[in-house]
């Protein structure tokens, strides 16, 4: 790990940790609230532009650099002073402490590898998708990239057939600007007859698909659960490494933490549940 990191006080590693976490826990709301595009009735046209827009703004990659620096920071830092802490106290306390603070802490880093492990198995069923590391769900293209400029391009007829067939099944959105619903096979051939068509993930329908199976349902809510215990513990440790933790504020403070939770952990829910058995 960057000595840089290491050598840092363990009081600006504390701050370090809190400050990355609160811009996660930002994140976290922004992500929660615009998920629940997916549960519009307008055919996934409001969630598509959304992820349009998301994918091909440029501040919005710088941003998703910034978020993804902040994440691996957050845990490394997290875990150096979890290894440094345990390092300054190589004889355990014949009675484990019991304060709320160090109960949360221990919890932390349980939690937060869990999590890691759950965001891992959510970035194969999409971030790596966009990234074309996974290649699975489905796809989207701007029907205008369509168009035959030069008249001696040949489109095969596997091409013609999964046109012709998208059509048939109403996979062209309202507007008529998008063919959704393309298999990674089907945008293969495609991108053959077409090679500058811009072909982008459709995240409405792979969220869709992905929560039409129960089983996946059950992992998705597991792993809200675990964002649920982590943020809970997050949020109020946040406040106290910040010097924000006056008695007086305590109360209200964790009253926040407990409702931040709960909107962040039913707004996901809602998503995977909805679809599941609503749509
Ligand atoms: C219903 C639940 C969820 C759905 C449908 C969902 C959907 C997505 C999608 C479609 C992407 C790719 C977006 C893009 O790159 O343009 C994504 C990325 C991501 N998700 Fe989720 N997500 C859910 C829950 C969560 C939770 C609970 C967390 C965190 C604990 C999380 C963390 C992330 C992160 C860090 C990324 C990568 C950064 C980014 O692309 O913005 N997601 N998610």
């Amino acid at each position: 790990m960057n000595n840089k990191l290491i050598k840092l006080s363990s009081i600006t590693k504390k701050l370090l940790v809190a400050l990355f976490g609160t811009f996660l826990l930002v994140f976290l709301l922004f992500h929660m609230c615009a998920n629940l595009f997916i549960l519009a009735d307008d055919g996934g046209d409001a969630y598509s532009s959304f992820c349009h827009f998301m994918g091909t703004n440029a501040l919005v990659k710088v941003a998703e650099v910034v978020l993804l620096g902040t994440f691996l920071l957050h845990i490394c830092l997290s875990v150096i002073l979890w290894c440094q802490n345990r390092g300054n106290r190589p004889v355990r306390y014949q009675r484990p402490s019991r304060t709320k603070t160090a109960k949360g802490s221990k919890l932390a880093i349980i939690t937060g590898s869990l999590l890691l492990v759950c965001l891992l198995f959510h970035f194969y069923d999409f971030y790596f998708v966009k990234l074309n590391v996974v290649k699975g769900g489905n796809y989207m293209v701007k029907t205008e990239d369509f168009v035959i400029s030069d008249p001696s391009q040949e489109v095969s007829e596997e091409a013609q057939i999964i046109v012709m067939q998208a059509i048939q099944d109403q996979k062209i959105s309202k507007d008529g600007r998008w063919l959704r619903q393309l298999s990674h096979a089907d945008k293969e051939v495609l991108q053959e007859c077409f090679p500058d068509a811009a072909f982008e993930p459709d995240f409405y329908n792979t969220a869709r698909e992905k929560f039409s199976v129960w089983h996946i349902v059950l992992c998705y809510l597991v792993f809200f659960f675990v964002v649920g215990l982590h943020i809970r513990h997050g949020f109020e440790s946040a406040f106290q490494s910040f010097g924000l933790n006056h008695y007086k504020y305590s109360r209200l403070i964790e009253v926040l933490g407990i409702v931040y939770t709960w909107v962040v952990c039913l707004g996901f829910a809602m998503v995977p549940l909805c679809v599941f058995f609503f749509k």
